[in-house]
């Protein structure tokens, strides 16, 4: 994919105003803080102005005795009467030296404050914010994280967020130096001589110019660049996730070969971007070398000739002390602006991400009953994932009577979890209904709703824990007491155990090294599949939901694994409504009612009596699966 961020270019839609201010935002409840950091932060760049001026005066009057009271003097910090005497000269550099120090001390000190308001600042924005994103993400549409990469997701709640922190950080604060040391140096050196303060700054303007110009040249380059990573990383990633299908294939020349274009179409973008950067850095470096000679020439030039308004040697000093501060933050822009580039794409993805209304949502008057019977309808439904696309149900009416058994069965991509997956409400009809206990499940707070229906998944997902917390995921209270800290609730712990020996999972958890409390690994990779299944069946028990939804997986489970689930299963859909999606039809033979699903559309209906005698698709199903079985019976006669 050529989007570095899984299609998350298209987010940046979403985006209400500009994003930047949507950050500002996010910085509102901690606008004290930021301001005197702020604050502070403009008194640490004057303190640092200071340094220069008292050399200026050492060197003018203490040193060379000058008549002319100075800077300092104007401001009321040192005498103006003229100096003359050592005992003078003396006290004022003594003068002189506490000024130094405090001037010091001042910048240390609002240097620590100005860094610990800020930076605290950012740390507590880039916390919300991941927090908000977040949770908003996990209420976005299960469409939506179909058609976005994992990655995707993953970099903005990351690299997009912590590039926000830093940019509030680091360029923030370094916007805050340019302004206040331009400002302030340019407010000194015209108190001296406005004719060469003039000089030393008349390329500034230019060279803000400039590095606009230079900005919206590089901008595409370096998303370009940007890109061409993206590629290459997906292209690594892929190759080394896929290292046993290259190797096994033989495919190192054909791979080997591709990620060398593509490292090359990098090279080659880089390669320009450089040269360019490097142009327009020895430039500004040329300019600055300019307003230096120019300084040097007019400014001692003035003072030789003795020229009305010359400067003074402390001044001249002053000056070049000056130049350096001056175009050392100037020839960051270039970089500051690049970083602000960076953070409002980042910005502009956050937000837009932000900005996007979940499709899936309660209704304004939820309707919340404290529990249901199980009633379920499907009343012409029809249901596509992708809209320009034909629709996975079309025109499917059913109608489920709490405690019923229903089997589906079907080929695959049939639809039978995709309209299974319309009851909880993990998307919605395109039009019709489905209808719990009588009333539309769009109607429903969505938590309630929820709460009354368990998915047991055709592959059932453990997070990384306990194999008890993945028991415990469907109630709060019992999720808590798992993953806390401390011994856990033993009450609670009883209800757990008795989940997971009505899903037949109670025997080998005992047998793992550390019982329930052992870790499965990320994504249970440390268990089985059949394991895995009843784990999920436990978990989906424990919350005593009135509907529950079996997805038989397609995974190769042993035969006794099959007999085990199957006993669990007896015990889970009783006294419940229950769906059970089955590809061995032994498995849903004795339900109520069975059903028949193709493309999107249920074919046939009736028990399993009902099903054989009509001698439809289901009674092929059962001859071929039967057959199967017998086939050594078969092939002998
Ligand atoms: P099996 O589990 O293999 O037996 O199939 P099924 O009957 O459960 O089919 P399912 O309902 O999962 O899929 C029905 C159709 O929808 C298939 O054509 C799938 O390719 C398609 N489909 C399933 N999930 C998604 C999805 O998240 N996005 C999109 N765009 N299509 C999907
Ligand atoms: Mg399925």
């Amino acid at each position: 994919m050529a989007d570095e961020h899984g299609g998350f270019e298209t987010v940046r839609e979403n985006v209400d105003g500009h994003p930047m201010w949507n950050l500002l935002a996010y910085a509102r409840p901690y606008w004290l803080r930021l301001t005197v950091g702020v604050l502070a932060s403009f008194v640490t760049r004057f303190a640092r102005l200071m340094p220069p001026i008292i050399v200026a005066t050492a060197i003018d009057r203490v040193v060379l005795g000058s008549a002319e009271p100075g800077l300092l003097a104007r401001a009321g910090l040192v005498p103006s009467a003229a100096i003359t005497g050592e005992a003078a000269r003396l006290a004022l550099l003594e003068r002189l030296v506490v000024i130094a120090a405090l001037a010091y001390l001042v910048r240390s000190a609002t240097r620590f404050a100005s860094r610990y308001l800020i930076q605290s600042s950012a740390q507590k924005i880039q916390r919300d914010l991941r927090n908000d994103t977040y949770d908003h993400l996990q209420h976005l549409s299960m469409g939506f994280f179909a058609n976005h990469q994992t990655g995707g997701m993953m970099s903005i709640l990351n690299s997009d967020i912590n590039r926000l922190e830093k940019f509030l950080n680091t360029e923030f604060r370094q916007m805050i130096r340019v302004v206040a040391t331009v400002g302030g140096i340019a407010a000194v050196l015209a108190t001296y001589s406005a004719k060469l303060a003039l000089i030393a700054l008349a390329p500034v303007p230019l060279i803000g110019l400039a590095s606009g110009r230079f900005l919206t040249w590089i901008e595409p380059r370096y998303k370009s660049i940007r890109e061409t990573v993206a590629r290459l990383n997906t292209r690594l990633e892929n190759n080394l996730g896929g290292v046993a299908v290259v190797k096994a294939f033989n495919r190192h020349a054909f791979e080997r070969e591709r990620v060398a274009a593509q490292s090359q179409t990098y090279h080659d973008e880089k390669v320009g971007a450089l040269r360019v950067r490097r142009a327009f850095f020895a430039a500004l470096r040329l300019l600055t070398g300019v307003v230096f000679v120019l300084v040097l020439y007019v400014g001692g030039r003035d003072m030789i000739l003795g020229t009305p308004g010359a400067l003074s040697t402390g001044a001249f000093a002053l000056f070049f002390l000056y130049l350096r501060r001056l175009y050392s933050p100037m020839r960051r822009i270039g970089k500051s602006a690049n970083k602000y580039q960076l953070a409002k794409s980042s910005a502009e993805r956050v937000f837009g991400l932000l900005g996007r209304a979940p499709s899936v949502t309660s209704p304004e008057s939820p309707y919340s009953p404290d529990g249901v019977a199980g009633d379920v309808t499907f009343d012409d439904v029809t249901f596509s994932y992708e809209q320009a696309h034909d629709p996975v149900l079309r025109g499917v009416s059913l109608d489920v009577s709490a405690g019923d058994t229903i089997g589906l069965a079907g080929s695959t991509g049939a639809g039978k979890s995709t309209l299974l997956k319309l009851i909880p409400r993990l998307y919605d009809v395109d039009s019709g209904a489905v209808e719990v206990d009588g009333t539309d499940v769009r109607e429903y707070d969505l938590q309630t709703l929820r709460e009354e229906i368990a998915i047991v998944e055709q592959n059932p997902y453990l997070f990384s824990g306990t194999v008890a917390a993945n028991i415990a995921y469907g109630d709060q209270q019992a999720l808590d007491a798992e993953t806390g800290d401390g011994d856990p609730d033993p009450e609670i712990r009883e209800r757990i155990v008795e989940a997971a020996n009505a899903a037949e999972a109670h025997e080998f958890v005992s047998d793992l090294p550390e019982g329930y409390d052992t870790q499965v690994g990320e994504r249970g990779i440390k268990l089985s599949g059949g394991q895995r299944q009843r784990i999920a069946i436990a978990r989906a028990l424990l919350n005593d939901p009135s509907i529950i939804v079996f997805d038989e997986a397609t995974s190769d489970v042993d035969t006794e694994t099959e007999d085990l689930i199957q006993e669990s299963l007896d015990r889970l859909i009783a006294e419940r409504t229950a769906f059970v999606i089955a590809h061995r039809l032994s498995t849903i033979k004795d339900a109520d009612r069975i059903v028949v699903l193709e493309e999107g559309e249920i074919i046939e209906t009736g028990t399993h009596a009902d099903l054989l005698a009509a001698d439809g698709e289901y009674a092929g199903l059962w001859d071929a699966q039967a057959g199967a079985g017998d086939s050594a019976a078969v092939g002998d006669d």
